[in-house]
Formats: structure tokens, C-alpha cells, sequence
């Protein structure tokens, strides 16, 4: 397998997403919430930037995303496009904010748009979805969409565990990706669904299919950054990969600053004026 990396420092658009896919660059994309870490990733090199409603867990202790408010979204995607530079950052439209009615779903997209500075928006969903997803992008903005495991529907799931592994459910995700597709939408994340179906997408769509838990063969990866940095704890999904363990890493620093602090060892006589 060739592996194509390039160390182009533009910045990321929707359109050089499209253009990855054709030449085989597989994309990447984490999640982010506020400034100091949207700075630190960005300049790492990841490709596109999320301010996920996964906020709502990692940022809020919400056990789901639903409870997140559009305000709040805006607030960290304000916070996100204020440090980044280089990558494309794509702000997730909250729960109850666009399913409804496709006018309140364009007006939620704007305030995305002006207030946080954002560059795109995700929705999750399909046909159910589809005038909303048309409203937007006929105002210029751009549409990520959202298909397997979409979190803003657990109530509807009653569970976090694979999608479409059933024909019926399978076919309705191809559908939903061919119509999001010929909409104009610029990429769709696949999330917990069989690798095969992931992979069977990819190859049929020219819009990049980002996966997060979606298999190998898709044409890029999402994962939430609390996630992979091991700051979150008592979540082992099979499509987490741990690149850090920050958890331990940030405990043992405050218990070693506790005791610093205890022991009247911090400040020393270089550490004060
Ligand atoms: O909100 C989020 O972090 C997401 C990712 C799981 C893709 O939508």
C-alpha cells in the first residue's frame, strides 16, 4: 500500500478534501473545543478540525449530546477558529437546532457561521434531514453529514452499539450517502458500522467518507481528542486508539504539585521575586 502524505501547509477546504480523496491522501480530523488545544492540533497537522457536540460529554459532563445548546456550540466554535489556521473547522449543529423545520435549520447554520467563524457545519441524518441539508447549502454553506451511529438519536437506538449490520439498515445508509451526496453535502462521517459497508461507501461516493469506527477503507478517521489523548476514562469502544495517557499523566502532575505546595517546596528561591 503506497502511503500518501503531503506536507502542504495551505489551508484546508472543502474542495482539497474532495481532492485528498482522488489522490489517495487519507484525511484526518479530531474534535476541539477551545482555543489552546484547537492551536495545539492545528499546528500538529490535522486536517480538519471538529467542534463536535461531543462537547456535551467531554466539556459539560452531559451523559448525552442532546442536552447541548446552539449558543454553547457557537461559544466553542468561537473559541476553535480563533486559534486555527491551517485546517478546515467543521462545528456540529446541536440537537433540536435543524431537524424540524429547514428555515430554523438555515438560521441556526448562520449564527454558526457569523458567530463562531466557522468554515461548515455537520448535521446528522438523511432523507429525514433533507430539506434542511438543501436550505443551507443553498445559502452557501458548506454540509458535512452524519449516517451509522448518530448520538444525537440514542433515545431512538437505545443503545451505542453497531449499525447497519442488518441488510434493511445497510441499504438505507447507502441511500442516505448517494443523497447527501447528489445534495452538494462535501463529506459524510460513518460512525460504528461494519468495515465492509464503510468501505463498500467509500468506494462508490466521490465526497470523502470519514470514518469513526467506520473500518480501514473509508477515506479518512475522526476521533474525539479526549479520547485518543487518554483524558477520558471507562470508554474502550474497539475503534479507540490511545495515543497519550494523559489521564495519568495530568493526575500525577497536580498530585505532584499538591505535595509541592504542602510541603512549602514550591515556590523555591528562583521561583520568586
Ligand atoms: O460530536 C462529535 O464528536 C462527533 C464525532 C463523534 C464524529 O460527531
Amino acid at each position: 500500500m503506497s502511503v500518501v502524505i503531503s506536507s502542504d501547509n495551505r489551508k484546508v477546504t472543502t474542495h482539497r478534501l474532495i481532492e485528498m480523496k482522488q489522490r489517495g491522501e487519507k484525511i484526518s480530523m479530531l474534535t476541539a473545543y477551545d482555543y489552546s488545544m484547537a492551536k495545539l492540533i492545528d499546528q500538529a497537522g490535522v486536517d480538519v478540525i471538529l467542534v463536535g457536540d461531543s462537547a456535551s460529554n467531554v466539556m459539560v459532563g452531559n451523559v448525552t449530546t442532546l442536552p447541548i445548546t446552539l449558543d454553547q456550540m457557537i461559544y466553542h466554535g468561537k473559541s476553535v477558529t480563533n486559534a486555527v489556521k491551517r485546517a478546515l473547522v467543521v462545528v456540529d449543529l446541536p440537537f433540536g437546532t435543524y431537524q424540524g423545520n429547514s428555515k430554523e435549520a438555515l438560521a441556526s447554520a448562520i449564527r454558526v457561521m457569523k458567530e463562531a467563524n466557522a468554515e461548515a457545519v455537520k448535521l446528522e441524518g438523511g432523507a429525514e434531514i433533507r430539506e434542511s441539508v438543501e436550505r443551507i447549502l443553498s445559502a452557501g454553506i458548506p454540509v458535512m453529514g452524519h449516517l451509522g451511529l448518530t448520538p444525537q438519536s440514542i433515545n431512538k437506538f437505545g443503545t451505542y452499539t453497531v449499525r447497519a449490520k442488518e441488510e434493511a439498515e445497510a441499504n438505507k445508509l447507502i441511500e442516505d450517502a448517494h443523497l447527501l451526496q447528489e445534495l452538494g453535502c462535501f463529506g459524510i462521517v460513518l460512525e460504528k458500522i461494519p468495515a465492509a459497508l464503510g468501505a463498500w461507501v467509500a468506494s462508490e461516493l466521490y465526497i470523502p467518507m470519514i470514518g469513526i469506527g467506520g473500518g480501514n477503507g473509508v477515506d479518512g478517521q475522526v476521533l474525539v481528542m479526549h479520547d485518543m489523548l487518554g483524558i477520558t476514562q471507562g470508554f474502550s469502544p474497539r475503534f479507540l486508539r490511545r495515543y497519550a495517557n494523559l489521564h495519568e499523566d495530568i493526575t500525577n502532575a497536580v498530585s505532584a504539585y499538591v505535595t509541592d505546595v504542602k510541603r512549602g517546596d514550591f515556590p523555591n528561591d528562583k521561583e520568586q521575586y
